[in-house]
């Protein structure tokens, strides 16, 4: 068995050949035929991981051949990566397929995911990251799944499944890594790496449903975070690392450290220098150092000083060893090489990229149906920054994925307005800045069209790590560059894309309909232009909330009610934000029936069921879904305004009707963590809701 083939090399390991396995370097950069021997000098043959950063499967081949070969006890090294959306073939941003609510195509997106790395050398994907959002100012917010804690568990579930496959040893699966654990989303003001203040209460309702949703489905790795989560930082975190993670939910698997995390406790605070920070983090259950080098420096002091037990080192060996094994990494170290156009870019995993691409893309606004184009235009004016991008379309972390693949949104236009249309483009203005010097010629081109479609919106380099911004609006460039296209009088659609929600301030005034794409990947030029023609129908909903300000933020839809409810907002804002969470608009209208209970007081040992009936009355084929919410007015803890419990996305023809269902199980619905995680079922009235109705029931002993 695992277990016994693990024993049986703890045995005959050494101290120093353990602690090498505890550690993670990167390798292969800027790996070519002329440097790779020179390169692979420089790794340890009995290294546990190494980040591998090229494509290419040789090279894999090549090292780890060194690895079984050259150490004296053959163990494979675990060449991890960050495969965050996609590893060449780059899907939409996390949130923007959040956003999809399709957990399915989700799932098939990281099964290509995972394939096309496993080809390429890469058997971990640090992925996926479910850090509940919370500050849009965060650039992080583009890797998650949104502001809802059940969505991001979803989510995580389908990504695992999507990488890990049915097993781990299955030839195309990879070990998935759920991060940041735990806390990162509420650094301060969105600052990156800075203090996060969490209570007890808001860690168990907010950020520990994803993870633990994640480890139940099996998850291999963690990746501990750079925060400090009220006092002790995360990387050296007893409670959650240990208490939580490996007793409470038994997690087998092992925990990295996020790049130098480590030795950020001492700029944190917490530790002295290295070899405290090494002593700290180990003890609390970090298993992995990434990149810091700090555990082969210190471990082996601090075991003959006695103050790491070498019980304690032969477990965390143990639980990387057994991902290794689960990996089949033992039997199969090597990859097939293949070659690029073999393993890349495959017409299936080209239309899940085109089809999350789309079901992402969430319709913002519509005013008289100017979208989809009707067949009168026939001169469409394509104005922006965006248009032509190949770069910013992919998103920040977009993996291996290069610009050449990328379709842009113009030439997704060309294809699907060939023969039907003219295009005239100008690009108007770059993202920022203050040269208006192509407002003429874009004004011109504008003038000449029947429609103007703009695409702005955020640099990559504007979200993902280290990428805060002070203000979520869009530089006033692009908003001058719309101002100035309004005078022509031409409908005006806006192509927003983002990383993260936007203040729209007066671009939303400017323009007759908004579709928000997110980052899309490479194959959003298709699915924008299918949106625009009408071949597609826009389903996707908000993930995550669009404020009215950067000033209103936080605007997350679960908040718990105010002290004075119609009191307490600013004095020169609404208080309602934007967009709210789950919305977003269709070309076809869906009528609701109304929501019926199976029973309205129920025990708590009962299950009962909610069912809707919903009807595509519009003149399109298309996708809705419906998000089921709970409200819990009165608890022994006060709860949020209402949480989400469910979602389902299902297809519906013109004039078909579908039943909606959710199934209520109180323990599970109903119930929730008190500071501890330990769970609360409470008897009394409750709110199922769901778009706009609003049904009571009442849970008895
Ligand atoms: O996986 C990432 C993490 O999300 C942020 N710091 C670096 C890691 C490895 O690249």
């Amino acid at each position: 068995s695992i277990e016994s083939r693990i024993e049986d090399l703890l045995k005959r390991m050494t101290i120093e050949e353990k602690i090498l396995q505890m550690n993670q370097w990167t390798y292969g950069k800027n790996a070519n035929a002329n440097n790779i021997e020179a390169s692979m000098k420089a790794v340890r043959p009995e290294i546990g991981s190494l980040i591998y950063r090229s494509i290419n499967p040789v090279y894999k081949n090549q090292i780890q051949r060194k690895a079984m070969e050259q150490s004296r006890l053959g163990i494979p090294i675990l060449m991890g990566f960050d495969v965050i959306h996609g590893y060449r073939t780059i899907f939409p941003i996390p949130l923007a397929q959040a956003c999809s609510w399709n957990t399915d195509l989700v799932k098939d997106a990281c099964s290509v995911a995972a394939k096309e790395s496993k080809l390429s050398g890469v058997d971990w994907t640090f992925s996926p990251m479910v850090d509940v959002a919370r500050d849009a100012r965060w650039g992080r917010v583009a890797e998650g799944y949104g502001e809802d804690p059940y969505a991001n568990a979803m989510f995580a579930v389908a990504s695992i499944k999507g990488y890990q496959g049915n097993k781990l040893s299955d030839p195309y699966s990879i070990a998935a890594c759920i991060k940041h654990y735990i806390g990162y989303s509420l650094s301060e003001g969105g600052r990156d790496y800075r203090y996060a203040d969490v209570s007890a209460q808001t860690m168990w309702e907010t950020f520990m449903p994803p993870y633990e949703a994640g480890v139940k489905a099996g998850a291999a790795t963690l990746m501990s975070s750079f925060n400090d989560i009220s006092g002790i930082p995360a990387s050296a975190n007893p409670y959650t690392l240990t208490e939580i993670l490996k007793k409470r939910w038994k997690h087998d698997g092992f925990v990295v450290s996020d790049w130098g995390s480590v030795e950020n406790l001492i700029p944190q605070g917490f530790a002295k220098d290295k070899k405290e920070a090494a002593w700290l983090s180990f003890m609390s259950g970090v298993e992995m150092d990434m990149v810091d080098n700090i555990y082969v420096e210190h471990l082996p002091q601090l075991v003959k000083e006695k103050k790491i037990p070498m019980s304690k080192i032969d477990e965390a060996v143990r639980r990387i060893l057994r991902i290794k094994f689960r990996l089949g990494l033992f039997e199969q170290p090597y990859v097939v090489e293949l070659p690029e156009n073999e393993r890349y870019y495959q017409p299936e995993s080209m239309h899940i990229a085109e089809q999350l691409a789309a079901e992402s893309m969430v319709l913002l606004k519509n005013n008289k149906q100017t979208l989809p184009v009707n067949k009168s235009v026939k001169r469409i004016a394509l104005i922006g920054p965006m248009v032509k991008d190949s770069i910013n379309i992919m998103g920040s972390w977009e993996g291996q994925g290069v610009p050449e693949a990328v379709e842009t949104i113009y030439e997704g236009f060309e294809k699907e307005f060939n023969g039907k249309a003219s295009l005239h483009y100008a690009k108007g203005c770059a993202f920022e800045g203050s040269d208006e010097s192509g407002f003429e010629e874009a004004v011109n081109t504008a003038m000449q069209s029947d429609v103007i479609i703009v695409c702005i919106g955020e640099m990559k380099k504007w979200s993902g790590e280290n990428a805060s911004r002070s203000t979520i609006a869009l530089p006033v460039i692009q908003e001058r560059l719309v101002s100035a296209l309004k005078k022509t009088g031409k409908p005006i659609v806006l192509i927003l894309s983002n990383g993260r929600p936007l203040e729209l301030g007066n671009l939303e005034n400017l323009s007759d309909a908004i579709l928000e794409i997110w980052q899309p990947g490479i194959a959003g030029g298709s699915a924008v232009a299918g949106m625009v023609s009408g071949r597609l129908n826009p389903s996707g909903k908000l993930a995550i909330t669009f404020p009215l300000t950067t000033g209103q933020i936080p605007t997350y839809y679960n908040m718990r009610q105010s002290a004075r409810p119609k009191l307490g907002g600013y004095q020169d804002i609404p208080t309602e934000p934007k967009y709210v969470f789950g919305y977003g608009l269709s070309y076809t209208s869906f009528t609701y029936g109304d929501v019926k209970l199976s029973a309205t007081r129920f025990s708590k040992n009962q299950k009962i069921t909610a069912s809707v009936e919903v009807t595509n009355s519009g003149a399109m084929d298309g996708k809705e879904t419906l998000l089921w919410f709970i409200a819990d007015p009165v608890a022994s803890i006060t709860r949020p305004m209402k949480e989400l419990k469910f979602f389902e996305k299902k297809e519906l023809k013109t004039g078909e009707r579908k039943i909606f269902t959710f199934e209520i199980d109180p323990m599970r619905d109903l119930s929730f963590p008190d500071a501890n995680g330990m769970r609360r079922l409470e008897s009394g009235d409750y709110y199922l809701i769901v778009n706009g109705q609003k049904i009571k029931f009442e849970l008895i002993d």
